[in-house]
C-alpha cells in the first residue's frame, strides 16, 4: 500500500492480552496498517518462546489481517521503524504508573530519531490493571484468566503451564538457575 500511513506496536506479548487486541483496535482506526513488532530481547525468561508468541499474535489478529501484520524485531526500535517506513510508534497507557517508563522510552526514541513520533492510546477502562505479567502469575497459581486474554491464548496458557509442571516434576522440583 504505497503512501499508507504505518504504525508500529512493538512489546514483548508474552503473552497477547485483551488489553493489546484493544490497543491494536484502536489503533486500525487512526492509522492505514498497524505493524506488531513483538521484541526478540525480553529482559526475564519469557513464558512463551518468540515463535508461540508471534503465533498467537497472528492468531488472535487474523480478523484484522488487512490493516495488520505481525513481525519480529532485534535491535533498536528505531532503526527497525526506519527500516520499514513507519511514522509513529504506539504504545498503550493503562494508569500513571505507566506513564513515567513510557515518557522515558518515547524521549530516548526521539532523541535517537527525531523524525518518529511515540502516540499514546489509552486501552478500555476494563483493562486498565491487565498485564502480560499478571495474566502469568493469576494463572500459573490456578486463577482463572477468562475474558483477560483472548480463549486461544487461555489454551495455550493452560497446556505451557501444564508441561512447565511436568518439566520440574521431572526435575525433581528443582528450580532453574
Ligand atoms: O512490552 P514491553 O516489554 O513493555 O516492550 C518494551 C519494548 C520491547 C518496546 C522496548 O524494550 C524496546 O523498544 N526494545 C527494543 C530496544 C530499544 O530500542 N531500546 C531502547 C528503547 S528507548
Amino acid at each position: 500500500m504505497s503512501g499508507a500511513l504505518l504504525v508500529l506496536y512493538p512489546g514483548s506479548f508474552d503473552p497477547v492480552t485483551n488489553g493489546h487486541l484493544d490497543i491494536i483496535q484502536r489503533a486500525c482506526r487512526l492509522f492505514d496498517r498497524v505493524l506488531v513488532a513483538v521484541s526478540t530481547q525480553v529482559d526475564k525468561r519469557p513464558l512463551f518462546s518468540l515463535e508461540e508468541r508471534l503465533e498467537m499474535l497472528r492468531e488472535v489478529t487474523a480478523p484484522l489481517r488487512r490493516q495488520v501484520e505481525v513481525e519480529a524485531f532485534d535491535g533498536l526500535l528505531v532503526h527497525y521503524a526506519v527500516n520499514r517506513g513507519a511514522k509513529a510508534v504506539i504504545r498503550g497507557i493503562r494508569a500513571v504508573t505507566d506513564f513515567d517508563y513510557e515518557f522515558q522510552m518515547s524521549l530516548m526514541n526521539r532523541r535517537l530519531c527525531e523524525e518518529l513520533e511515540t502516540v499514546f492510546l489509552v486501552p478500555a477502562e476494563a483493562y486498565t490493571y491487565l498485564s502480560s505479567s499478571l495474566v502469568k502469575e493469576v494463572a500459573g497459581l490456578g486463577g482463572s484468566v477468562t475474558g483477560l486474554v483472548p480463549s486461544q491464548v487461555e489454551r495455550k496458557l493452560e497446556e505451557k503451564l501444564a508441561s512447565e509442571r511436568d518439566r520440574r516434576k521431572q526435575s525433581g522440583g528443582c528450580r532453574d538457575g
